[in-house]
This record gives structure tokens, sequence and C-alpha cells, in this order.
């Protein structure tokens, strides 16, 4: 019989099933044993009754320790008290692949020790939850991208340039050259803007971090649009909108994941567009009055946000800051010139930055004075000003951390369980 996912077992409510899976828990009463099964796809629990089945299935199921595989066989039946709403009397047990002594046992062990065992960490209840989550969201933000007419650009990995300055670069030998770990595809999506009109790239990007903090990883997956005569406004715009629709698209489709995770989705629900916004200079007056020192030209610290974000139960948009602390590429407010077109987006609950993003120079000896300016080999870059060169135009785009807005969905604490493998200053095994 084929095995059935479990998923779907409620399909086979009062007939005969075959699951297949991995034993999750086992409890026992000496008359009964309960065995939990998971498949990737739902839990189960399978009922085997000493006085129902034969001595060697009883056996077999005695021998079932956590995390062995195992094919089950019974009738399904409704029980709402069960997880998934459904059990299985048992008729046969049969063990696939054995499990002797599996490391992570039940009781509390330090996130360090899992870590090192994230391989298997994975299979967890909560671990596997917020991985469902990365991969529903990171499949909302194909559909929203794919939805709205935006060509997908692959940038390169591997690149001869620094976007988002020259101190978390992971330098690589290229044969004699020097070469490195992408920190943002943005660079090649700007000629793609120009090709394509609206473009977004999705994948991992590079930082060699030296800082420990819960919101840094050394790899992790960026989404970046870019788009066309798209002004300030409209950005702040297209931003609001995909994080409004990614939150929806995950409160409609992991409702039983962010249940496991106990996550408050009242406080996601509640989200709604457009987003309170704030100037640098309002939020440095605002800081100023609540005991921060901080002046003009100071960098917001994850204190400082977090302070600015605590007003509201919606995420902020923080634009306008001094162009010396951000970006060579950023564009000037006509307005206010020391300032940039550029935003942060802060996530409410403490969150932090889930997403950087500005319009663009797009006059070329404005870029070239500001490439000098940051100390940036113009050489590496002719390519990138060939876009001011031929038929230049006004340009915007942002690019969104997912680990940051998948541990804000999840309402976990550290960005490393937002990721199958982390990779952090201290990690990189498994
Ligand atoms: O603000 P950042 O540095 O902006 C850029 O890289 C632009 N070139 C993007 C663009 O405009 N196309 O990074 C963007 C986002 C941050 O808001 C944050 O969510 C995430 O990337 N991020 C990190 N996430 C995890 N670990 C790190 N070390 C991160 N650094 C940035
Ligand atoms: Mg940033």
């Amino acid at each position: 019989m084929d095995a059935t996912p479990l998923s779907r077992i409620g399909e086979k409510n009062g007939q005969t099933a075959t699951v297949r899976g991995w034993l999750y828990n086992r409890r026992s009463s000496g008359r009964i044993q309960f065995l939990i099964v998971r498949d990737g796809t739902g839990y189960l629990q399978a009922v085997v009754a000493r006085a129902d089945v034969a001595p060697s299935v009883w056996d077999t199921a005695e021998r079932a320790t956590q995390e062995c595989s195992l094919t089950v066989t019974g009738t399904v039946r409704e029980e709402k008290r069960a997880p998934g709403g459904y059990e299985m009397a048992a008729s046969s047990v049969e063990i696939l692949g054995p499990s002797e002594n599996y490391p992570i046992t039940p009781k509390d062990h330090g996130v360090d020790f899992l870590m090192g065992l994230r391989h298997l960490w994975m299979r967890s209840s909560q671990q596997h939850a917020v991985l469902r989550v990365r991969s529903e969201i990171e499949q909302a933000i194909r559909d929203f991208f794919y939805g709205r007419d935006f060509v997908l650009i692959d940038s390169p990995i591997l690149t001869g340039s620094s976007v988002e300055g020259t101190s978390t670069l992971f330098e690589t030998d290229y044969f004699g050259e020097k070469a490195y770990l992408s920190q943002s595809g943005q660079l090649y999506l700007e000629p793609a803007a120009a090709a394509f009109g609206k473009v977004y790239c999705f994948g991992p990007t590079f930082r060699a971090e030296k800082s420990k903090t819960r919101r840094h990883l050394t790899e992790f997956w960026m989404i970046e649009p870019e788009v066309a005569f798209l002004d300030f406004e409209g950005l702040c715009e297209l931003a609001e909108e995909m994080v409004v629709s990614l939150l929806s698209r995950a409160l409609d489709r992991c409702k039983e994941d962010l249940k496991r995770l106990e996550r408050d989705t009242s406080k996601l629900e509640a989200v709604r567009k457009p987003f309170p916004r704030i100037t640098y200079r309002q939020a440095i007056d605002k800081l100023r009055k609540k005991g921060f020192e901080v002046k003009f030209g100071d960098d917001l610290g994850a204190d400082e946000e977090t302070a600015l974000a605590s007003e509201s139960d919606q995420p902020l948009i923080v634009t306008r800051f001094p162009a010396a602390i951000k970006s060579f590429y950023m564009q000037p407010d006509p307005e206010d010139p020391e300032v940039v077109l550029g935003l942060d987006m802060l996530a409410p609950e403490g969150y932090g930055e889930i997403i950087g993003g500005s319009q663009r120079i797009h006059d070329l000896t404005l870029l070239e004075r500001r490439l000098k300016e940051h100390k940036l080999s113009k050489e590496s870059y002719e390519w990138y000003l060939d876009v001011r060169r031929y038929g230049t135009f006004p340009h915007s785009g942002f690019g969104m951390g997912l680990e940051r807005f998948v541990t804000w969905v999840c309402g976990i604490h550290h960005l490393r369980e937002a990721i199958p493998y982390p990779r952090t200053l201290k990690r990189i095994y498994p």
C-alpha cells in the first residue's frame, strides 16, 4: 500500500492506511503504546493496543526509539485531542532504520549544543515550523514579484566590487585576482532595470560581520527589487505593499506552524499600511528627548532602533539619513542635500531593521565624486557607471533580509534559527 502523507491523513478517515516516517515520541501505559510519528508534513499518533495486535508487533513498537524510521499500518479515526485531529489504531509496525542514542532528547539542551547538531535539530517541531514558515515566505516573495511583472535577474555571488562598504567583504582568490563574495546584488540589478524595467534578485549574500549579535549572520538571503523610474515615495510604498502581502500569506498558510511556535499572531494581523514614517532628523530629536546622547551624523544602533520602533505596533519607516553614514550610491534629497533619499524599515516588537533601500544617484558626475569620497576605485565600477552614461534614469530599490523577516514573523529570538544552516562569526559546522 502506498504511504499516505500525514498532511492528508484526514482523507483516510475510517479506512486502513500506511504511514511512513520517524518516531517523534513514545509513551506507554503497559497495555497501550502511543507512537507519535512524524513524516515532515505532519504528526500522527499511532495507538498500539497489546490486546489487539500480534506479540511481534507489540515487541517492535517497544523497540522503536526516538527518530528511528518506521512504517505503521492501521485504521485511521478522528480524535479531536490528537495533534492533527486524527489517530491510527495500528495493526502493524515495522522499523526501517534504527536510531540508537539519538542525541537530542526532550530535555533542555543549550543552543550551542543544538546548533552543532543543526542537521538533526531541524527535525524538532519548533525548528521544523520555523523552516516551513521560511519556505512559505520564500514562495510568497517569488509570487509577489511574479504577480507584478518583475523579471528575476540572478546576480552573481563572486564579484569584483563592494556595495556596502569594504569592511565586511569576504575576499577570495580568483585565479590570481582578488574577488569577493557578494554583499548585495544591487549593483548588478541597476543595469538590469534599464534592460527590463522592473527586476529583482533573491539569493545568498555575505558579510564578514565581526559583530556577534542576534541579528547578524555572515551568510544571509536577501530579496532585492530594483525599478526604473520609481521615485522614493513609490519605493516606500512598494516596501510596505510587499511586507503586508508576505504577512498575510504567512498568516493564511502557516497557521499550524505559527501555533506550534506560540506566536501571538494578533500582532502580525494588526499590521496595516501605510506605516508610520519619521525622518532621521526627527528621529534624532525624539531620541534626545528620550535621553540618548545622539547627534546628526550618528548611526542608529540596535538600542536606538528599538527605542524608536517601540512607540508603535506597526513597522516604522525611517527616511533621509545623512549622506556620510550611508552607501555611496544614494540620491541626495533635493530639498535637504545633506541627507539622502534612503529608507530603513524597522520591524515592531524590537526586531530592528528588516529593509534598507534608496533612490539611486543617476547623475554620472555626482556618482563619480561619491566613489572618490568613499575611496572606491573607479576602475572596478566602470560597468556600473555605464548605467549613467547610456540613457540614465531615476530608479530605486531596496533589500530585505529574509532571516530578519522570518525571525519577526515567527517571533523567535535569534536569526540563526531562521536559516537551515546558519553561518556566524563562530560557526561553519555543520
Ligand atoms: O541595509 P543593507 O546593507 O542594504 C543593502 O545591501 C542594499 N544594497 C540593498 C538594496 O538596496 N538593494 O541590507 C539590506 C537588508 C537589511 O535591512 C537587513 O534586513 C539585511 O539585509 N541584512 C542582514 N541580515 C542578516 N545578517 C546580516 N549581517 C545582515 N546585513 C544586512
Ligand atoms: Mg541597512
